[in-house]
Parts: structure tokens; C-alpha cells; sequence
């Protein structure tokens, strides 16, 4: 499919800024991802909104809204990321202040939705987290989620109002390109989970497709049990929705190895959570690049190739603005 370009910038002019409510697009932050926040305004040719977002001494999160947002379309971007509770209080505090501020609309750009894994019960007597935030940010008035590759699509049905989900699928496939590093490759899906977004990314490249099976052995770990598809003599190219511990990589790195596959993997996740042993188990040896999207800060120095979203979130805030459709862009 061929949709509309991500990269350029948008240059919107003013009235396009202007929803037929009457309302402007106003763009505010929390801190959990502020130079995203800075990119996507700039795409959009607009000024960050202007806002205080900060702790009491007690640690409760204090916000202020510094200007009028009375009858805008307003977007509140923030990525809920480790510190995750911090991050989705601030969300919700800085909703409730729009709300109170008497915006016409208040629309969630979430690049990174957290607690997205707990999806559904396992076991008996296990919260369904991702339900339980989608009605928080409900109830403080939200009317719309903009997103990058949810933990899983059906996520999207806990939300009673619309949830605009975009991938980064394109992004990668384009640098995969860009970089001449297709031949001879094979793209892996690391359990089934995520089989979807791999087969997509196959399609893209025609390349072929190979999927590990991971099985759970404890709330902590897992392993993969076997490789289906043909991997041996090929250049795996891994592709995840989360790279947390980095354990799930480094069993389907050693997976892929014993069955033939090169040691020259390229390891592909839209969000970059990174706790615990993440960067021992990336720098596995047989890895040779890592990517990841800048949906969740990452520091550079780190040494990952961070590919930019700003152009992508803004395209789908214009779109969402302007009643396009924004389903070209996925
Ligand atoms: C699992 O279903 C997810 O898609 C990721 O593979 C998983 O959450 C990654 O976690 P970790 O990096 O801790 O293995």
C-alpha cells in the first residue's frame, strides 16, 4: 500500500489550523517526552502550548495551564513510559486542567501506551490493566487516542472513543532500504504476538518470514521453544513492539543461531522501554545493529539508530484535525 510521505513538513497554514469547531490545534506536554513533543509542533508550525508541569514537594504532580485554550482542538502528547505511573498521572492531571480550561476536545497522543501487557486475565484473580487506563483517560475527558503499535490491536476495543493506532512498521522498512539491508534476509517474529507486524514488514521487503515460538515458563521467563520457518544461512531481522529486559531478544538471537541462522541480527522494536539487564542482553555479540523508534526518550550516546515519529504523529494530528483520513498513514 502506498500512503501519504511521513517525512516532510507539514507547513500548515492558519485556517487549516482552525476546526470547524472554530478552535485551534494546541499542542501541550507533559515531561516524559519533550523533544518529541518539540518535533512534532515544529512539523506542525505551531508553538508548543505553554504549561507547568511539576511536583509538590509531597510528589503529587502540579500543573498550570499558561494560556487560553477555550475552545481548541487540544492534544496532550506523553508517552507512558518508565517512570509509568509518574507519567500516566501526569496525563491525567494535565487532562483534567484542559477539561477544567474548557477546550472543545481533548485528544491523546500516547506514542508509547504502557500497561498495555496486561490485556487480559492469565490467571484468575489478575487485573486487566490496559482496560483500566483506557477508562481513567475516559473519565477525565478524553475523546480521542492517537498511538504507535499497541501491545496488541484488540486494545483498541477498550476504548469506547476512537483510537487512531500507527506503526512504525513503514519506518523501519524504508531505513531497512535505505541501508541496503535486505538481501539475503529473513524477518522474525519473536513470539505470535507478533506475527502481524512481522508479516507486514515481510510484505514490505518481500522478504521471507519466520516465527519463533515462545513459550512462558514463569512470570519471569520464557523461552523459545522452536523456529518456524527457514532461517539457516539468512540474516535475521527481528522485529518487536517492546525491547523491555531484552530477554525475549537475546533467547530469539540464540534460537536463531542454533538454528543456522547468521550472526548478524538486526533487532527492530517500536519502544524502547529498557530496564533491568536491557543493554547486557542487546549487546549481544551476534547482534549487529539495534533500531528503535523515539516514541520514549533515548539518550544517543547509547548507540542505538533512533528513527524520528514527530513526522508521523503530526501528519495523523493534521489529519485527525482536518477529517482526513488517517489510515493512509499506516
Ligand atoms: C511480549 O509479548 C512483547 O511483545 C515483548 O516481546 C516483551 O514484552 C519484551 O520484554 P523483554 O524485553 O523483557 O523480554
Amino acid at each position: 500500500m502506498v500512503g501519504a510521505p511521513v517525512g516532510e513538513h507539514l507547513g500548515l497554514e492558519a485556517k487549516e489550523l482552525e476546526h470547524t469547531s472554530g478552535g485551534q490545534v494546541k499542542l501541550f506536554s507533559g515531561n516524559a517526552n519533550r523533544p518529541l513533543a518539540e518535533a512534532v509542533a515544529k512539523a506542525l508550525g505551531i508553538r508548543l502550548g505553554q504549561a507547568t508541569v511539576e511536583r509538590f514537594p509531597d510528589g503529587e504532580v502540579r500543573v498550570r495551564l499558561l494560556e487560553s485554550i477555550r475552545g481548541d482542538d487540544v492534544y496532550l502528547l506523553q508517552p507512558t513510559a518508565p517512570p509509568v505511573n509518574d507519567h500516566l498521572m501526569e496525563l491525567l492531571v494535565l487532562a483534567d486542567a484542559v477539561r477544567r480550561s474548557s477546550a472543545a476536545r481533548i485528544n491523546a497522543v500516547i506514542p508509547y501506551f504502557g500497561y498495555a501487557r496486561q490485556d487480559k486475565q492469565t490467571q484468575g484473580r489478575e487485573p486487566i490493566t490496559a482496560r483500566l487506563v483506557a477508562g481513567l483517560l475516559e473519565h477525565v475527558g478524553i475523546h480521542r487516542v492517537i498511538t504507535v503499535d499497541l501491545h496488541a490491536p484488540q486494545i483498541q476495543g477498550f476504548f469506547y472513543y476512537p483510537v487512531d493506532e500507527l506503526s512504525a512498521v513503514r519506518l523501519f522498512a524504508e531505513y531497512l532500504e535505505g541501508q541496503g539491508l535486505t538481501e539475503n534476509a529473513v524477518v522474525v517474529s519473536p513470539d505470535s504476538g507478533r506475527a502481524e507486524q512481522a508479516r507486514r514488514l515481510s510484505e514490505r521487503l518481500n522478504l521471507p518470514l519466520a516465527l519463533l515460538a515462545k513459550r512462558r515458563i514463569g512470570p519471569r521467563e520464557t523461552q523459545v521453544s522452536y523456529v518456524i520457518g527457514d532461517v539457516a544461512g539468512k540474516r535475521p531481522i527481528i522485529i518487536d513492539d517492546i525491547i523491555s529486559t531484552g530477554g525475549t531478544i537475546r533467547r530469539g538471537v540464540e534460537a536463531l543461531l542454533a538454528a543456522g541462522a547468521l550472526p548478524e541480527v538486526i533487532v527492530m522494536a517500536s519502544h524502547a522501554v529498557l530496564v533491568g539487564n536491557a543493554r547486557e542482553n542487546l549487546a549481544h555479540p551476534a547482534i549487529r545493529e539495534v533500531v528503535f523508534t523515539d516514541t520514549i526518550a533515548l539518550n544517543p550516546a547509547l548507540g542505538y539508530t533512533i528513527l524520528p515519529t514527530a513526522p508521523l504523529l503530526a501528519q495523523a494530528i493534521r489529519r485527525v484535525h482536518t477529517n482526513q483520513s488517517v489510515s493512509v498513514l499506516i
